[in-house]
């Protein structure tokens, strides 16, 4: 069977680090079709719009997307809607990418590279399920009115709406359950139930799927508390549940405790298991097209697409050993290179990491 990829290069760094995946996973036992469109500020460039009709019907068609990153500095004075970043916002809610997996892991290799000290991340494993589609990131209604009463009437006024409905909430839930299950049945929900409504409503309706999972414990987490028990004993975690606006940051947050975002892949899911996939990290423009961007996080995005949406765990076992064989070589690149370590460029690393494949 012939499964089709939807490969999505974006800005800055992005074409290079795909480059790098796409080799491997062409190198697997798989039936792999690709098909290269352009999103972002690429797309914005030649086409007008940072996802072109042809670029998500692409993806729409696709078994998966292979996804680099957006955002260009060059593209931040123009209106919201044309900004890369809408590419990727576009594309979750228009496939219905609810579900984002963010696995922190910490490759033993990589001890010493994190910010943290040794003992406090090696061995580090959590899962961070993120809520995609939902809360204020899609909230309406937004935008910039004046205020029409109260001791600012008359001022310019930014706002912005954060909701979550029963729905987003359970089926966000239910996948960070089930994943808890397959783990160490550890779930904690973060959220600012001491503040907001609809943190406490979704903390109620966690209570509440939580009775059809009695195998896992739930705990929960003010979203504050959460960002400095990371830092201070990211161990004590094994999967997080949270919102979109919380787990966009403690998810970067996590990212660094491995040593680098550079390292970190990520799948976004929807409920027919058609997948982005995606690394972490953004675009870096400062260093694209130099050799310098860490393949790693996207090639590792590609195994998490081999097992999420195209059932094919042991091609990804594969490619995880592979990179797991690279660094025990020593080979680092400049994110992740440290004294008695050697330094490589990105197709380099491609290069090792396909070699380690067989
Ligand atoms: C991420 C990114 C995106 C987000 C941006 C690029 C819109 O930071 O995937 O975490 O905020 O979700
Ligand atoms: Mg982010």
């Amino acid at each position: 069977m012939t499964h089709r990829i939807a490969v999505l290069p974006g800005d800055g760094i992005g074409p290079e680090i795909v480059e790098q995946a796409v080799r491997v996973l062409g190198a697997l036992d798989l039936d792999l079709e690709f098909t290269q469109a352009p999103v972002g500020g690429a797309a914005y460039a030649q086409h007008g719009h940072p996802l072109p009709p042809a670029t998500l019907e692409l993806a729409r068609g696709a078994s998966a997307v292979l996804f680099g990153a957006v955002g260009d500095w060059k593209y931040d004075s123009l209106d919201r809607a044309l900004r890369p970043e809408q590419a990727v916002l576009g594309l979750r809610k228009a496939l219905g990418l609810f579900a984002n997996l963010r696995p922190a892991v910490l490759y033993p290799e990589l001890a010493n590279a994190s910010s943290l000290k040794p003992e406090v991340v090696s061995g580090l494993d959590i899962l961070i399920v993120r809520e995609l589609t939902g809360d204020i990131y899609f909230g309406h209604p937004r935008g910039v009115r004046v205020v029409e009463d109260g001791p600012f009437k008359g001022v310019r006024q930014g706002f912005d709406t954060m909701h979550y409905a029963e729905t987003e909430v359970r089926r966000i839930a239910h996948v960070a359950f089930q994943a808890a299950r397959k783990r160490q049945g550890r779930l904690c929900s973060v959220d600012k139930a001491n503040v907001l409504e609809t943190s406490q409503f979704w903390r109620d309706i966690m209570i509440d799927v939580a009775h059809e999972y009695p195998d896992v414990t739930l705990s929960h987490m003010y979203v504050d508390n959460a960002a400095m028990q990371l830092v201070r004993d990211p161990k004590a975690f094994d999967v997080i549940v949270t919102g979109n606006l919380f787990g966009d940051i403690l998810s970067d947050e996590a990212a660094m405790l491995t040593g680098s975002i550079g390292m970190l892949p990520s799948a976004s899911l929807n409920a027919s298991s058609q997948g982005l996939y995606e690394p972490c990290h953004g675009s870096a423009p400062d260093i694209a097209g130099q050799g310098l961007a860490n393949p790693l996080a996207t090639i590792l995005s590609g195994a998490m697409m081999l097992r999420y949406s195209l059932a094919a765990p042991d091609q990804a076992a594969r490619i995880e050993a592979a990179v797991q064989s690279v660094l025990a070589d020593g080979l680092r690149t400049p994110d992740i290179h440290e004294a008695g370590t050697t330094r490589v460029s990105t197709s380099d690393m491609g290069d090792a990491v396909l070699k380690a494949l067989n």
